[in-house]
């Protein structure tokens, strides 16, 4: 069952909207955070409301409730759907000013939080592995639009999925401008090459995924070497194995690149990150 937290009520979902003024419908003005519950708890609550703080205080927006009010409201939400697994949306936008995009017409920021039953993520490419393709397009930088920056303004992912619909792939490799993977639409990737599992560094133009560093931890515990490093499109070719991090995707095989198959098929360290994974969220949902 939907659920929708609006500016400290519970509001119904179906009937729940923002003004037409609010300028992150008009602008993008604002940040938001993707969570996902098991057994009705949010998992690394702590870690995305920081992610937001970070997020809100980079574009100077101003969140009008602490992190333990928003943790408190999101808790709440999740709850409300009667789901034991599900998804949550937490969004803030500058709220309702002018017309103009001068951000001191907006008096408050909106904050809404929705939750609803899990999405399913493609499950053949859960099986099989995703096709990926290369996009022409470039990440934004850090001197453009701070890719830590989880903002409303999705436009360069979204155009990146459209090139990645168009030739009939699942997903699509961003770039920065340097030519050095960055990530994908909506989530960090890994590679696996002689045994070390390596990420692109966060100012490659990735966003500092919470799945990618929940992977991290992971591979420490499970003693697999692993480092952030700069990878080029010749380094995921030549991969052993390749996934991507994402809290929607959680983890998923990567089985192609621009038609070419990643590897040989076998994929121990995947298999072993992705059965500890799935272990460590029922543990911290018990916790
Ligand atoms: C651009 C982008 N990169 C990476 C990710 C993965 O981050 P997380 O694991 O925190 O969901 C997301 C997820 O929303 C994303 O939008």
């Amino acid at each position: 069952m939907k659920a929708c937290w609006m500016n400290g009520t519970m509001v119904d979902a179906d009937d729940a909207g923002i003004s037409v003024y609010d300028h992150g419908l008009l602008y993008g003005d604002g940040v938001f955070e993707g969570i996902r519950f098991y057994d009705t708890v949010p998992f690394r609550l702590d870690a995305h409301l920081k992610r937001l703080q970070r997020s809100a205080r980079a574009l100077h927006l101003d969140l009008p409730y602490s992190l333990e009010q928003l943790a408190a409201a999101t808790r709440q939400t999740a709850l409300a759907t009667q789901e034991a697994d599900g998804y949550i949306r937490l969004v803030v936008t500058r709220g309702k000013g002018a017309l103009g995009i001068d951000p001191r017409t907006c008096a408050a920021s909106t904050v809404f939080i929705l939750a609803d039953e899990l999405q399913v993520v493609d499950s053949q490419a859960k099986r099989d592995g995703a096709r990926l393709i290369v996009s022409s397009l470039r990440r934004l930088s850090v001197d453009q639009l701070d890719p830590r920056i989880k903002s409303l303004n999705y436009l360069n992912q979204i155009m990146a999925r459209l090139e990645a619909n168009d030739a009939g792939a699942d997903e699509a490799v961003i770039l920065n401008s340097n030519g050095l993977v960055a990530e994908g639409t909506v989530d960090n990737l890994f590679i696996v090459t002689e045994g070390v599992l390596l990420t692109p560094p966060v100012l490659d133009g990735a966003l500092d995924g919470i799945t990618r560093q929940v992977v991290l931890e992971l591979a420490s515990s499970q003693n697999i070497p692993c480092r952030e490093q700069s990878l080029a499109v010749y380094d995921l070719l030549n991969a052993d194995e390749c996934f991507l991090t994402g809290t929607g995707a959680e983890l998923i095989p990567v089985a192609q690149l621009q038609g070419r198959s990643i590897g040989s098929g076998e994929r121990p360290v995947y298999e072993r990150l992705q059965t500890a994974f799935t272990q460590l969220v029922r543990l911290e949902a018990a916790a």
